[in-house]
């Protein structure tokens, strides 16, 4: 595996890779854990030659603790890649990446950020979506891979591809989760024992919301959820939401009786923002 650290040698040794060959790409901030590796080993399946980032992006923070806390193990990152065959792993500075200010662009992506993530955290999209477009730019992959876990950014980014006519196919990976059913996070190395043990609550409610939820019953599942957690000793739900996954829309009172008439069209999917402490978990489940 070759390391690059500024962009100019990194586009220097892609320009050596075959035309005939593609290029498959991993963004990441680092901390790499199983799920991280399950993008790679996607990647390695689909494209010829694997580039993977690891830049922690400073202007997708919306808490300044957030950034300066997160974890960061980069040695152990390099030997993971070289176990499952990275070819290229890209680690720029901030310098490298925001040349001249780190300021995020500011993109329309429809709405997709105005719920969820993007409601609770100003800003993060934007910081997103400027990495990510700059890191395009500098890869040109044929094939990106993000994670499911991230849902709200996956479907951001296939919009910033489309609105900003990217030639990038991008491809969603399944979550990981840990044998309890906790969903892979780089945050989770972060959880206190106690927290640790609790976490997996997370998911434990998603599964009996998906029972309870049965295509329609978006109120009572949502209430149910509240109250789960509002019973919870430890963790602290910051939101809870049924959404459409394609436009990230918020289940509606029509909806249910469109599912009553039989038209079960829309695939909605839970997703669902917990603090443990001071971390913050996502996670999602499709509902169908
Ligand atoms: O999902 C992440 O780790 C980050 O949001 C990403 C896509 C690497 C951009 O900084």
């Amino acid at each position: 595996m070759q390391i690059f650290t500024t962009v100019k040698t990194l586009k220097l040794a892609l320009k050596n890779v075959l035309p005939n060959q593609t290029v498959g790409f991993v963004p990441t901030m680092g901390a790499l854990h199983k799920g991280h590796l399950s993008l790679v080993k996607n990647a390695k399946k689909t494209a010829d030659r694997v580039v993977v980032s690891i830049f922690v992006n400073p202007t997708q923070f919306d808490r300044k603790e957030d950034l300066i806390n997160y974890p960061s193990t980069f040695q152990t990152d390099i030997k993971h890649l070289q176990e499952v065959s990275c070819d290229f792993l890209f680690v720029p500075t901030i310098k490298e990446m925001y040349p001249n200010h780190t300021e995020s662009q500011v993109f329309d992506f429809d709405g997709l950020d105005q719920v969820m993530e993007g409601a609770h955290r100003k800003g993060h999209f934007n910081g997103v979506g400027t990495i990510v477009k700059r890191l395009f730019e500098i890869v040109q992959p044929n094939f990106a891979f993000f994670g499911e876990k991230d849902f709200q950014q996956l479907q951001i980014i296939k919009k910033m591809v489309e609105k900003e006519s990217l030639q990038v196919k991008i491809i969603a990976v399944p979550i990981f989760r840990e044998p309890d059913g906790l969903a892979m996070s780089s945050r989770n190395s972060r959880l206190t024992d106690l927290y640790r043990e609790e976490a997996p609550f997370i998911f434990q409610t998603l599964l009996k919301a998906k029972a309870m939820f049965d295509g329609k019953n978006a109120i009572k599942t949502t209430k149910w959820v509240e109250e789960a957690f509002k019973n919870h000793p430890l963790l602290v739900l910051e939101y809870f939401t049924i959404a459409d996954e394609s436009n990230l829309l918020p289940f509606r009172k029509n909806d249910k009786k469109e599912f009553e008439k039989g038209n079960k069209n829309q695939k909605y999917r839970a997703f669902i923002a917990v603090f443990a402490g001071d971390i913050r978990l996502i996670d999602t489940i499709a509902l169908y």
